[in-house]
């Protein structure tokens, strides 16, 4: 079996640029890496991604919401990750099932038994080994998420309230609380670099593989 990784935090916590950064550096030493993300990593998954993401689609009730994203990733782990871990890979996942209970349970107010069973059906209980979360105050991520653009570019995830966005946070910190030995959470504000650098230290030590000493 080979190693699952997944990276997760609140929007704009740039945890997309880290989860890329490891997959390059990892290939450097010869690692034979699938760097994917959800919603999507797959054709059935991309068309499903372009639904929930669209800004013109407002009327998504969380239920029909919550399907659409563990459908995305019930196709996901059968037709790339569970392959791929099975072929001795490292996958490393740009968010996976702790976003859902972030977002749709802590975020949304979906019961958390409710979800933890479709998640189950939806991913037959594959769970990662490390999960990183990249964690960023709130507001810090908005605006960094926001960028130079203005607020009409912003999807329609990004369009929620600020205390949608507090209660995710929120609930990813008790998510990694309730499974300490699954979950490490990095400070997003540290500067993207050095971020990295513990990122590669940490996985140093915590793949099951010979990888040269850090650095
Ligand atoms: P994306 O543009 O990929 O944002 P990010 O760069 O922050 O990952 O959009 C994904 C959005 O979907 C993001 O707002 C989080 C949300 N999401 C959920 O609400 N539930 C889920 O299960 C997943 C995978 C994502």
């Amino acid at each position: 079996m080979g190693f699952f990784i997944t990276f997760e935090g609140p929007e704009g916590s740039g945890k997309s640029t880290q989860a890329r950064l490891l997959a390059e550096w990892l290939r450097d030493r010869g690692v034979d890496v699938l760097l994917t993300r959800e919603p999507g990593g797959t054709p059935v998954g991309d068309r499903i991604r372009s639904i929930l993401l669209d800004p013109h689609l407002d009327h998504l009730s969380p239920e029909a919401e919550v399907l659409l994203f563990s459908a995305s990733r019930a196709q996901h782990v059968r037709t790339l990750i569970r392959p791929a871990l099975e072929a001795g890979r490292v996958v490393i996942c740009d968010r996976y099932a702790d976003s859902t209970y972030a977002y749709q349970g802590y975020g949304r107010g979906l019961p958390l038994e409710d979800l933890q069973a479709i998640t189950r059906f939806a991913t037959g209980g594959l769970k990662p080994d490390l999960t990183l979360l990249i964690d960023v105050p709130v507001e810090i991520g908005l605006r960094r998420k926001r960028g130079g653009s203005g607020k009409d570019d912003w999807n329609r995830m990004e369009q929620e309230r600020l205390a949608y966005h507090r209660r995710v946070r929120e609930g990813y910190l008790k998510l990694a609380e309730q499974e300490p030995q699954r979950w490490v959470i990095l400070d997003g504000r540290t500067p993207l670099h050095e971020l990295q650098e513990h990122i590669r230290a940490l996985i140093t030590q915590r793949l099951p593989l010979n990888l040269p000493p850090h650095p």
